[in-house]
């Protein structure tokens, strides 16, 4: 190695100034400048990936609700609620997992049906409708709930709130992140009896914003990284 040296100064025009290796002066500052080539580059990359990815919330909305076998008596409820969610993924880049999706209808801040959605693969730009049977079955209401809703029965609708909790996993190209996600709809207002009185809603979506852009193979993650109170433990 050090032979080989020797013969490429041997060959440089002038070899009364040594250059480069010999001064350990203008070693480091060519091993600083490299580093800082790098950094830049490797910002710079990081940075159009951004740019060119863009990501946007996944969109969710109730466009269908209708209700079937409704009765209440003695203060329990036996209830069929039907919704059609509409979720929508905006990404141009950025294909979801829905891994799992816990669904929850609540009414007066009381859960009184729960169902879950089969884990489901959302391409770019893609809209997907999910028809979603919540059964209420004996439910008992507590309080004010039972004098509420048998005065919404007779006003013709109902006023109800839909939960989603799931966990999904982003991909985009080669990066590959997971998740927590939370939707929001209310209220969701159904009548009892007309189904094409349903008045579409729009979902809140928590946290999505962060969504594409942080994933945990991705050094980026780490300098703005919000999104790890979401992350799985
Ligand atoms: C409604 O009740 C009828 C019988 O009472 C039953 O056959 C039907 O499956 C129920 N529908 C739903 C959606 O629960
Ligand atoms: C609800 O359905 C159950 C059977 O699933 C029945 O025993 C109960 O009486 C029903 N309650 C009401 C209020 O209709
Ligand atoms: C959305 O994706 C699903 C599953 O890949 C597919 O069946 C459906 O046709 C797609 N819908 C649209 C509007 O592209
Ligand atoms: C339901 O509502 C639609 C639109 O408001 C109306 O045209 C239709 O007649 C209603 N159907 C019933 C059974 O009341
Ligand atoms: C529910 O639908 C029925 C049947 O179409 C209609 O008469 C009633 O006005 C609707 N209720 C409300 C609160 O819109």
């Amino acid at each position: 190695m050090a032979g080989r040296r020797t013969s490429q100064n041997a060959c440089l025009p002038n070899p009364s100034r040594p250059y480069g290796s010999n001064n350990p002066n203008s070693r480091v500052r060519l091993i600083a400048f490299i580093l800082l080539a790098l950094i830049v580059i490797v910002g710079l990359a990081i940075l159009i990936t951004w740019l060119a990815i863009k990501p946007k919330k996944i969109q969710f909305s109730v466009d269908e609700g209708w209700i079937q076998n409704y009765s209440l008596a003695n203060g329990k409820l036996n209830s069929t609620f039907n919704f059609v969610i509409r979720a929508y993924n905006p990404n141009s880049k950025g294909s979801i997992y829905y891994d799992t999706m816990d669904v929850k209808v609540y009414y007066r801040g009381q859960t009184v049906a729960t169902e879950t959605i089969e884990p489901f693969f959302q391409p770019h730009k893609n809209v997907t409708r999910i028809m979603l049977q919540n059964k209420a079955q004996n439910v008992a209401l507590q309080g004010r709930a039972v004098h509420d809703l048998k005065v919404e029965r007779t006003g013709g609708e109902v006023d109800l709130d839909v939960k989603i909790k799931g966990k999904i996993r982003v991909k985009v190209g080669v990066w590959k992140s997971r998740h927590k996600m939370k939707v929001l709809c209310s209220p969701v207002v159904v009548n009892f009896s007309n189904h094409t009185k349903f008045r579409r809603i729009d979902c809140e979506v928590d946290n999505l914003q962060n969504l594409l852009a942080f994933s945990s193979t991705s050094p980026f993650l780490k300098l703005h990284d919000g999104a790890s109170s979401f992350l799985p433990p």
